[in-house]
């Protein structure tokens, strides 16, 4: 058997890593979430959530992967037992219904790109410009470019495809954002915007965590791209040496600035705009964003760079998805990688085609997709995680999580013991939370 793939260089792992977390979750749905939940009261929840959740399920992730040394299908099979030996399961699944969706909507931002240019978005009715950019044929022809994009670089590999790509792309996502970030604290709505995104209101936390809470948790597994498998794919090309712990704060640290920067930018262009009232969802950026950029300074070639940054960042997070599954079939059917990519990326088109298709105006099949997908099934890969090495593989994810420790000391059994109770309970509370609310949207749609 061909000898299997691997990083060239540590920080190529890292840059991989954080071109997967930075992603439509940090521009498009983070801001959207903090105006949603009470500007700076989400915030903190958020940051607690992320230090005490998302980065020991992130370690979790990478010790499986680096042991292993699989995709995340072989990866439980080889350490697990029973029922546990099923759980990559989760992740492919999920990483197939993922991606299709990801790459509509970022295929809608290719178009948003182009309307930037032409000087041309709505200063009123932006609603119906977004409506128009949705659905019918437009919109599967821009998910398939998308899609072809994320083929084009799989198909080159770890090192000449995915690594390489990503040391070009992280640099552009921060630098373009620090750029816009610079310019949006020059518009005159900044202070105003600043003020609400900064000064936490504790008193909204208490009296709405059953809200905060679910939504932030969501939101910390989301962009920190975990609970899919790609952070057990991506460690699985990693070597002996490496500090996981050391890494993963950084990954974390990175990801959560960017998000943090993201909201510099989006804040004071709507507080300029006076658009306070925004559309949530998957409106915001397309809908009162757009419509703030129509209406300040330079507005068009503004959005055109703000929207080519959200494209980069989809498809740095795109292609780990990709490797997923892609390193499923290389590794448990020795599938060659391009048609094992060239395959996949046409089954994946095809799934995602009734959500780029859909005419019914309320994006219905978006709907579907992102709340069975990323509401159930990345809480339900963490959680199982969690159990996992909490419970079962203990002595195998201490075992991990000690190289490249001069003397981990007891902080692999904090490790251990946070996964074991708090990040058990907290993600069955989301969970339950989550499957709520997606029934109730279902049964609002199809009932
Ligand atoms: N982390 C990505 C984002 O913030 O946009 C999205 C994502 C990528 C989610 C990969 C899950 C995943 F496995």
């Amino acid at each position: 058997m061909a000898q299997r793939e691997s990083w060239a260089t540590r920080t190529g792992f890292i840059l991989a890593a954080v071109g997967s977390a930075v992603g439509l979750g940090n521009i498009w749905r983070f801001p959207y979430q903090v105006g949603e939940y009470g500007g700076a009261a989400f915030l903190v929840v958020y940051l607690l959530l992320i230090a005490f959740v998302g980065f020991p399920v992130m370690l979790v992730e990478f010790s499986i992967g680096r042991y292993t040394e699989r995709n995340p299908v072989g990866a439980l099979k080889q350490i697990g037992k029973g029922i546990s030996s099923k759980i990559g399961w989760v992740f492919v699944v999920a990483g197939f219904v993922i991606l299709s969706y990801y790459s509509v909507v970022a295929g809608w931002i290719l178009q948003y790109i182009v309307i930037g240019l032409q000087g041309n978005y709505a200063a009123s009715g932006a609603a119906t410009q977004f409506g128009a950019t949705t659905g019918g044929l437009p919109s599967v022809l821009t998910h398939a470019i998308f899609m072809a994009a994320v083929i084009g670089i799989v198909a080159l590999g770890i090192q000449d495809g995915i690594e390489l790509s990503v040391k070009l792309m992280v640099p552009a996502i921060i630098a373009l954002l620090v750029g816009l970030a610079v310019y949006a604290g020059t518009l005159s709505g900044a202070g105003d915007a600043y003020a609400y995104y900064l000064s936490p209101d504790l008193g909204a936390i208490a009296s709405n965590w059953t809200e905060i809470l679910p939504a932030a948790a969501a939101q910390a597994f989301f962009t920190l791209s975990l609970g899919m498998g790609v952070m057990i794919t991506y460690a699985s090309y990693l070597g002996e040496d490496r500090n996981l712990a050391k890494d993963g704060a950084i990954i974390v640290g990175l990801d959560t600035l960017i998000a943090f920067i993201a909201g510099l930018v989006a804040f004071p262009v709507l507080f300029t705009a006076n658009l306070t009232e925004t559309t949530d969802g998957p409106g915001f950026i397309f809908v009162s964003l757009s419509e703030a950029f129509s209406s300040i300074p330079f507005g068009g070639i503004l959005g055109a760079v703000f929207f080519a940054t959200v494209a980069i960042a989809a498809l740095s997070s795109a292609i780990s998805i990709m490797e997923v599954v892609v390193s499923y079939l290389i590794d448990e059917h020795g599938i060659a990688r391009v048609p094992a990519v060239t395959a996949l990326g046409i089954a994946i088109f095809l799934v995602g085609v009734p959500v780029a298709y859909d005419q019914s105006g309320s994006l219905v099949w978006l709907t579907v997709y992102d709340g069975l997908a990323n509401q159930i099934l990345l809480i339900l890969g963490g959680l199982l995680l969690a159990i996992f090495v909490g419970w079962v593989q203990t002595d195998l994810g201490l075992e991990e999580l000690s190289k490249g420790f001069r003397n981990l000391g007891s902080w692999g059994m904090v490790w251990i013991w946070t996964l074991r109770i708090p990040v058990i309970v907290l993600l069955l509370v989301v969970l339950w939370y989550n499957a709520s609310n997606v029934y109730e949207s279902l049964v609002g749609i199809f009932g």
